[in-house]
């Protein structure tokens, strides 16, 4: 398993008056990636951005964007969102009914491909896909809203896919989406993800941006040390 365990704060919860500031935040703070959370009113309930807002962020930062597309037959939007700059693009497994080709197109623009499943899919479903992806995501939550809460039997959730990844391909970078902070990161982390989303965790004022991550990063030395 990879020693770095990396953030990616979901901009879903920034203050979309300020994005590029707040992403600004975030990346100082040392965040690894920035999840871009990206809803259609379809897949999803909520309807979030597109490539052109992405193209914008792209002009203020260089870090990954790790480009979550909660949207149906996203292999439309593929090249869209690639050429906006994102770095990594993960597809919905319940979206794709020829994920092989989806994942195949997503190699094909040189990003990153994902594979991401909900909350009540079962992870056997993804076994023939992972020699071909670089990221597994689990959904902690049902999509489509920042700020909800973490679903616990994900813990169990984790564990078996980290399992299934180390049998298949080791490589392959294992993220969590959905309800984690510094209360729960440890147990996440511990189960054996590697990539953690953190929305409201992170942009909530309670506290600044950085001490948000940072709260995070300590959670996360503590739980693997
Ligand atoms: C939910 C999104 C998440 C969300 C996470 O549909 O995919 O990325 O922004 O937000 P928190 O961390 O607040 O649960
Ligand atoms: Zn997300």
């Amino acid at each position: 398993m990879t020693n770095k365990i990396k953030i990616s704060p979901s901009i879903l919860s920034a203050d979309f008056a300020r994005l590029g500031e707040h992403a600004t935040e975030a990346v100082k703070a040392g965040a690894d990636y920035l999840h871009v959370d990206v809803m259609d009113g379809h897949f999803v309930p909520n309807i979030t951005i597109g490539p052109i807002i992405l193209e914008k962020l792209r002009a203020v930062t260089d870090i990954p964007f790790d480009t979550h597309l909660m949207i149906e037959k996203p292999e439309r939007y593929i090249e869209d969102f690639v050429k906006a700059g994102a770095s990594i693009v993960t597809v919905h497994y319940e979206t794709c009914p020829h994920i092989h080709r989806t994942v195949q197109q997503i190699k094909n623009t040189g990003a990153k491909a994902g594979v991401v499943i909900n909350p009540a899919t079962p992870i056997n479903v993804l076994e023939e896909i992972l020699p071909y992806v670089d990221l597994v995501l689990l959904m902690s939550v049902n999509p489509g809203f920042g700020g909800q809460s973490y679903i616990e039997t994900t813990t169990d959730k984790i564990r078996r896919m980290r399992d299934m990844i180390e049998r298949v391909n080791p490589a392959i970078e294992l993220e969590v989406d959905g309800g984690v902070g510094a209360q729960n990161v440890g147990t996440v982390v511990q189960a054996g993800a590697n990539v953690i989303v953190a929305g409201s965790a992170v942009f909530n004022k309670r506290q600044s941006v950085a001490q948000n991550i940072t709260d995070i990063r300590v959670a996360i030395r503590q739980a693997i040390s």
